[in-house]
């Protein structure tokens, strides 16, 4: 197992914070389609997509009946555990999500079972994604030494808190290790899902293996064709996303502080009207990349949408531009942070408060990344200052069918 804490500790937590919730099965039934929609990032710049995507908002009625507690999904996803609030500086607190745990605790008190034998699988079966999305692999003896996720979770701060160069804000962000192992699971489910297979139960936390050199795969688990479709394909999306969940919340990290793109990430695995071609959105989620790949990515959106589809086709460009976040306060944002102030004042080409000027302002900064001398200082500042604003620009790519078109699944370490 390789964890370094006593069992009573790693029991303890077994038994009453994942025993009894991960071990519940969940039918796509438990999902509603208002769950999405009443999850909402900040001023909700990006509405144009949004209303295209998302279902309309739950009714009250809806949201009273939703039963509460017996450790099944539907109080993970229900309209009053995702109502969400937007706070100050475009930072987003889910109310209720924080509270979900503890309910779960009382409610699962008495289940312990042990997860490797409980599911009655043999959990020698291992299978692996590796870094080519597509490729997996399934590995009967297992020569790598694998760490239960569970026990990595508690040792490793899967959220963490960075402060805000060029102000006295702090940010919390998802660790590099963190969104690796989420793109690593959905890879996992993806290049099954290509070959019309889908999972036989629904994912738990202990079927997550971590390998030493950052590997991710899966033990106990299997896989079947029979019945496929698209729903089976969204259930197993919505599983991932009750295990994602599980594990930043097993690494002491609080929900409510996750960061707006992996929030958009984690809505995305539970959309009610996911399309297998949103699969490469889900895999590819920029919300997903290392820190210090976000730049490339963005420099090749930034050429997709301006100069290729400047002159291929206007209108797409356009609508893109046009559902940019931070439309209103972007040049007070970067005028108020000491480290980007200076890329904005005295420049020869003034800066407008327009959505193509921040992009412009993005671009300038980061193709002269190497005049600094802390590369990664300055990506994880433009990140936490405009969190969603290269979420934005691939959705909008996926949405215009323009995303597929670009290299971006080469672009995650
Ligand atoms: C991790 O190490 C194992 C051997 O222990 C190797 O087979 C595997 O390819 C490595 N994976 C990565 C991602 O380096
Ligand atoms: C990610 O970024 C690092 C540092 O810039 C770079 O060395 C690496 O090649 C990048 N990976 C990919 C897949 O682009």
């Amino acid at each position: 197992m390789g964890n370094t804490l006593g069992f009573g500790v790693l029991g303890f937590v077994l038994g009453f914070a994942v025993g009894g919730c991960l071990m519940q099965c969940c039918g796509s039934s438990d999902v509603r389609p208002s769950d999405v929609e009443s999850l909402t990032c900040g001023p909700r710049p990006h509405a144009s997509w949004t209303r295209q995507y998302d279902p309309p908002p739950p009714t009250a009625a809806k949201a009273a009946v939703a039963p509460r507690g017996g450790g099944s999904f539907r109080e993970l996803t229900s309209p009053a555990d995702f109502a969400a609030v937007a706070a100050p500086g475009g930072r987003i607190s889910v109310v209720g999500f924080s509270s979900l745990l503890s309910e779960r605790q009382g409610a699962a008190g008495s289940n312990t079972g042990h997860q490797e034998t409980s599911n009655g699988v043999p959990a020698n079966r291992v299978v692996a994604s590796q870094y080519q999305y597509k490729t997996e692999d399934i590995d009967e003896s297992s020569a790598e030494s694998l760490r239960d996720s569970l026990s990595y979770a508690i040792a490793n701060k899967m959220l963490i808190q960075v402060p805000i160069l060029g102000t006295t804000k702090k940010f919390w962000r998802l660790s590099d290790k963190a969104t690796r192992i989420s793109r690593k699971l959905a890879l996992i489910l993806r290049s099954q899902h290509s070959v019309g297979k889908y999972l036989t139960a629904p994912l738990q936390v202990s079927h997550v293996w971590i390998g030493d050199n950052g590997s991710v795969k899966l033990r106990g688990v299997s896989f079947t064709g029979k019945g496929f479709s698209i729903e089976r394909v969204r259930d197993d999306y919505k599983h991932l996303l009750k295990v994602l969940i599980m594990l930043i919340k097993l690494s002491a990290g609080d929900i409510t502080k996750l960061p707006p793109d992996y929030v958009e990430f984690l809505m995305l695995l539970k959309r009610d009207t996911l399309a297998m071609k949103d699969e490469f959105l889900i895999v590819n989620n920029v919300a997903l990349l290392p820190m210090k790949n976000r730049t490339e990515v963005f420099l090749m959106l930034h050429n997709k949408i301006v100069k290729s589809l400047g002159r291929t086709n206007t209108a797409k460009k356009k609508r893109i531009l046009s559902s940019l976040p931070y439309q209103n306060d972007w040049l007070d944002t970067a005028k108020a942070n000491t480290k980007i102030e200076q890329w904005v004042e005295g420049v020869q080409n003034e800066y407008k408060r327009t959505p193509l000027d921040l992009l412009r302002l993005n671009r300038n900064v980061r193709s002269h990344l190497h005049q600094y001398n802390n590369d990664d200082d300055i990506e994880e500042t433009l990140y936490c200052e405009w969190p969603e604003l290269l979420m934005v620009m691939e959705k909008m790519l996926h949405l215009e069918g323009e995303l597929e078109g670009t290299d971006i699944q080469n672009k995650f370490g």
